[in-house]
């Protein structure tokens, strides 16, 4: 059962997200990620996973790439991480996941982490599968592939929280663990490992309404130029508002983590 957040746990929760990204920077390790590694985080919004990999790495090097708003919030969340060592080996560009400037190989890692919900509402399915291709392309033979989703168990909370992403309409719903093996497959690679996190938390009423009006009311002005459009959100409250006060809203609850390997040759 999921429980709820407190509203101070809530104000850093994505940030948190009860340690998730910890472990998959854990798990990346096994992979041998460390001092030297070449690392490429995709659609890497404020750099969170970004600046855990670059502690990892140090002396190597970090690229992250994100879009317009991506990089001004990455120097913002930048400005909140005391300096380190890791500091100079960070290169945060902005570049679309679907299109990414480096030549094949670039990199021994290649991270998208929570990323391919905000592909998709930029760039459609077509657009996810493309990002998917290119981490695959720019991944060297015996690199690793580590993508993370959010996935919609069977809570009420989890249920409710998939139609409400669907109702939105602005398409940010993430894909079934099912469609990103097929087209990590389909791209070359192998499976190496998957790992279900359940952070198990949820949303009350006062704090969905939140995320429900900056989905509604931001992401269209955020992401104009991708015409993304969405409902009203009374539109959205009045539809979910009672059943979401009733039971809650799912919040990054479980996340599937699947790390895939480039074989040599
Ligand atoms: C949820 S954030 C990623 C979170 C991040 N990995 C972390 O550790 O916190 C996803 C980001 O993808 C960006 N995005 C959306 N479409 C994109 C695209 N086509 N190419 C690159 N970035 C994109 C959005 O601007 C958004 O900030």
């Amino acid at each position: 059962m999921n429980t709820y957040l407190s509203d101070e746990e809530y104000d850093d929760w994505f940030f948190d997200l009860g340690g998730a990204r910890d472990d998959l920077v854990q798990l990346l390790k096994t992979r041998g990620l460390g001092p030297g590694s070449r690392v490429l985080d995709v659609a890497a919004g404020h750099g969170t996973l970004t600046l855990k990999v670059a502690q990892a790495v140090r002396e190597g090097e970090v690229v992250a790439v994100g879009l317009a708003n991506d990089v001004r919030d990455y120097k913002w969340f930048r400005t909140q991480v005391p300096e380190g060592q890791f500091s100079s080996m960070v290169y945060y560009l902005e570049m679309d996941a679907t299109h990414l400037e480096f030549e094949d190989g670039r990199f021994d890692f290649v991270v998208n982490f929570l990323g391919l919900e905000d592909i998709r509402m930029t760039s459609g399915d077509e657009g996810m599968a493309h990002a998917l291709q290119e981490m695959a392309r720019v991944v060297r033979p015996g690199g690793h592939v580590q993508v993370a989703i959010a996935v919609y168990g069977d809570e009420p909370d989890e249920v409710l929280l998939k139609e409400v992403e669907s109702f939105i309409g602005h398409g940010a719903v993430f894909p079934p663990p099912e469609f990103l093996r097929d087209q990590l497959r389909e791209n070359g690679l192998e499976m190496d490992e998957e790992l279900l996190l359940v952070p198990g938390r949820k949303l009350t009423a006062t704090q969905a309404k939140e995320e429900i009006s900056f989905a509604c009311e931001r992401t269209p002005v955020i992401f104009q130029e991708y015409g993304v459009r969405t409902r009203d959100f009374e539109e959205v409250w009045n539809r979910f508002g009672l059943e979401i006060e009733r039971v809650g809203l799912a919040h990054y609850s479980r996340i599937s983590c699947i790390v895939a390997r480039k074989p040599l040759g």
